[in-house]
């Protein structure tokens, strides 16, 4: 797909049919990620945790109902990437890092004809101990950052509605 293509199809989806995205696709996302630009050369910093267990998933999707009242906090995506940091990130880098990495994800999907949202909302309203953080055994000091859930939509085919509307100043 054209650069332009993708950034014109590139949108927030909230529903997903429950077909798994291919291997061969997660692992193209995968690859995607790995090409993003980080502060400080940081590779030791983040761990990227890719999930479709659907026990982890449900498990989530129960918890945010549950705990924090929020009944579609990853909009039963099959799918979820955890951009995680570990011991060695840089707090003040650590939020631009997580975004960029997402935003790699989120753009190779749209490219690939999936759907996909970067997700703050689920790593905000469940605690650090969650069960469904505890299902995926992560070493210690690995903390999510920001998720990408990705799946098949019918509506990742659809020009996105608008762009943004942010100030611009010329000089
Ligand atoms: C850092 C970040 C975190 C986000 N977290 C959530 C979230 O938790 N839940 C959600 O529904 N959308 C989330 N979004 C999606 C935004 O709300 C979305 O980008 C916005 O609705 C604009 O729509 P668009 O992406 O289709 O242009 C997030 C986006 C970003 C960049």
């Amino acid at each position: 797909m054209e650069f332009e293509e993708v950034c014109a199809l590139r949108k927030s989806v909230r529903s997903y049919t429950k077909e798994p995205v291919s291997e061969e696709d997660r692992k193209t996302l995968l690859a995607a990620a790995l090409q993003a630009s980080v502060g400080k050369h940081n590779d030791k910093g983040y761990v990227i945790v890719s999930v479709t267990d659907q026990d982890v998933l449900n498990t989530l999707t129960r918890e945010g109902a549950e705990k924090a009242g929020r009944p579609h906090l990853i909009f039963e995506a099959p799918l979820l990437f955890l951009i995680c940091r570990t011991k060695d990130a840089v707090d003040y880098m650590e939020g631009f890092d997580a975004g960029i990495i997402a935003e790699h994800i989120h753009l190779k999907a749209t490219d690939l004809g999936l759907g996909s949202i970067i997700l703050f909302g689920f790593i905000h309203h469940l605690p650090p101990d969650a069960e469904y953080l505890k299902m995926l055994h992560l070493p210690q000091g690995i903390t999510p950052l920001l998720g990408v859930a990705v799946g098949h939509s019918p509506l990742a085919g659809e020009r996105r509605k608008a762009d943004r509307h942010f100030g611009i100043i010329e000089r």
